[in-house]
């Protein structure tokens, strides 16, 4: 049985003057996660938010908050984000030294814990946290900003980290360059997640988000066959 199709509007694109009437907004539309790009601007080349901004979220909706980490050390920071209210925590396996520690805190911490892999990290890397891990994040683009464009060639990595999940109940997430035209192919190649910043939140209207969450959700759909 494959897992559910999910649509995770990242607000990295939402109009931060707005936020809280933006994931308001995205949730009333039919996403199913919230994806919140947390940036350091040291492990990427670019800032975004904390958990102060999370936490001030919390209180708009109860949407699953789906976090990703895109800093380094993330340790430190897994408790504010857990506390935050966040649901899931995902840290990047070329983030630090000690990834199974990571993992190992977040589940402690009551989360779903996931590893992300950008672009040019090997699947193998995974080898040994297959059983410890809630989900799986393959970066289709290069981390640190919104609107790039899909790695094609990151396909032939979905198939083979869809082939070793197996049965397993871990959610294989994409993340970059995720678009009406775009989503068919990670979808046909077993992903079930499918983050998108700028294809939602670049129509700047509740009803455009709708439209847009639709039919990525058919596109999805249609490329899974
Ligand atoms: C990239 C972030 C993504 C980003 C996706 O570093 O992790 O979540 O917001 O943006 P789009 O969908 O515009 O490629
Ligand atoms: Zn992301």
């Amino acid at each position: 049985m494959p897992l559910p199709i999910r649509i995770a509007p990242s607000i990295l694109a939402a109009d931060y003057a707005k936020l809280g009437q933006e994931v308001r907004d995205v949730v009333s539309a039919g996403a199913d996660w919230i994806h919140l790009d947390i940036m350091d601007g040291h492990f990427v080349p670019n800032i975004s938010f904390g958990p102060d901004v999370i936490k001030a979220l919390r209180s708009h909706t109860d949407a699953y908050f789906d976090c990703h980490l895109m800093i380094s050390p993330a340790d430190a920071y897994l408790e504010a984000f857990a506390k935050a209210g966040c649901d899931s925590i995902t840290v990047h396996a070329e983030a630090g030294p000690h990834l199974d520690r990571s993992l190992q805190a977040i589940r402690a911490l009551g989360k779903k814990a996931g590893v992300a892999i950008n672009p040019a990290t090997p699947e193998s890397t995974l080898d040994y946290l297959l059983d410890k891990i809630d989900l799986v994040l393959v970066m289709t683009v290069n981390p640190g900003f919104g609107g790039q464009k899909f790695i094609p060639s990151m396909e032939e990595k979905l198939r083979r980290v869809h082939r070793m999940i197996g049965d397993r109940p871990i959610d294989l997430q994409v993340d970059g360059g995720i678009a009406l035209d775009t989503i068919a192919l990670p979808a046909s190649a077993g992903a079930n997640v499918f983050v998108a910043g700028s294809a939602i939140f670049g129509g700047r209207h509740v009803d455009a988000y709708r439209k847009t969450i639709d039919t990525l959700r058919a596109n999805a759909n249609e490329g899974r066959g």
